[in-house]
């Protein structure tokens, strides 16, 4: 056990958090999509610990995140979409998974021996401060021990990984509460994850369909869409019009006024995405209970908001 130290998002807190980064430590910090565990991605022991802290089954590759298209160049190589979607939605929500210089230092744990590599730079001001301040690329999963809800504040990442990380930078709660969307620039632009930025803003920007894994060439998957995953303690029932006996009932819109808890009261996706994962925890009755979900039509943010929910319903192994 460590004492994981809780940091506040001003400078000395951004200092001490790079400090730690650098020293080979675990930071997590907050994105606008969830918190991250951030690790320097140039160094194989800090990124080993990322997995032995989330207590991840296997070594599925992470997410580096840095402060700049500039930076990220660095890191990979950018096809004409991938150079599109960055310039449309970089610093933001979006993941591209692009070619890897292999002149990069960056720890084979990262790509998972690959040769391609998850980029991201994220949006939020206290990501885009740390990134700078430290000066590389930082490896960040979720927060959150591994196959449960992604932390969306300080408080979630420490009711999974107090003991276990060198520190946490508290910036609030994050804005969109939904992982980031992953698209592969490798050949056909692919749909690995729905995420916080919703598909249909990515087609247009693009002017085509995005292809799914099964459709593309290489049959990719975002390795770490187990089917079970983002679960809370409890079983779900999806799509529940009412809650059966000895069901708590997580609503969604205005006609499930009568639910325990409601994701929207007001019916808005963007609203049901922000509060998700901290209702899913704030709801959760433990391990003998059972959630009742109501329908979230699958549209705009609803998909991402539905493939986590399928993902959370799915049998547990
Ligand atoms: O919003 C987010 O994306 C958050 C914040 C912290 O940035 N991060 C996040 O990381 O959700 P994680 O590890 O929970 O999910 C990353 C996903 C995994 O499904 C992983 O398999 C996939 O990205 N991934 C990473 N590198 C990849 C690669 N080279 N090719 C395909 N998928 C990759
Ligand atoms: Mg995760």
């Amino acid at each position: 056990m460590t004492t994981t130290e809780i940091l506040s998002a001003d400078a000395s807190g951004i200092a001490r958090a790079a400090a730690l980064l650098r020293a080979g430590g675990l930071v997590a910090f907050p994105t606008e999509t969830v918190y991250g565990l951030g690790a320097d991605a140039t160094n194989d022991q800090a990124v080993a610990q990322v997995f032995e802290a989330k207590n991840r089954p296997r070594f599925n590759p992470l997410i580096a995140h840095v402060a700049s298209l500039d930076e990220a160049r660095a890191l990979g190589v950018f096809n004409a979409t991938a150079m599109a979607l960055a310039d449309a939605f970089w610093p933001g929500a979006l993941t591209l998974v692009v070619p890897l210089r292999e002149s990069f230092p960056l720890s084979e744990l990262v790509t998972d021996g690959a040769n391609s590599v998850a980029l991201r730079v994220p949006g939020s001001d206290i990501a885009q401060r740390l990134l700078v301040e430290f000066g590389g690329p930082v490896a960040a999963p979720s927060a959150n021990p591994s196959g449960r809800v992604s932390p969306t504040t300080a408080a979630h990442v420490l009711a999974g990984l107090d003991g276990r990380i060198a520190a946490v930078l508290d910036g609030g709660p994050a804005e969109v509460g939904l992982e980031s969307t992953i698209i592969a620039c490798l050949d056909t632009p692919t749909l690995l994850r729905p995420g916080g930025l919703p598909v249909e803003i990515i087609e247009q920007a693009i002017g085509g369909a995005l292809a799914s894994p099964a459709q593309s060439a290489e049959k990719l998957l975002a390795p770490g869409m187990l089917r079970s995953h983002y679960a809370p303690g409890a079983s779900l029932r999806l799509n529940a019009n009412a809650p059966d006996e000895g069901e708590v009932w997580l609503g969604f819109g205005p006609e499930t006024a009568h639910s325990d808890l409601n994701l929207s009261p007001a019916g808005d996706l963007r609203e049901a995405a922000a509060n998700l994962f901290a209702y899913l925890r704030q709801i959760d009755p433990g391990e003998d209970g059972r959630i009742a979900v109501s329908p979230i039509p699958e549209h705009g943010l609803g998909r991402a908001i539905a493939d986590r929910l399928r993902r959370a319903a799915a049998p547990r192994d």
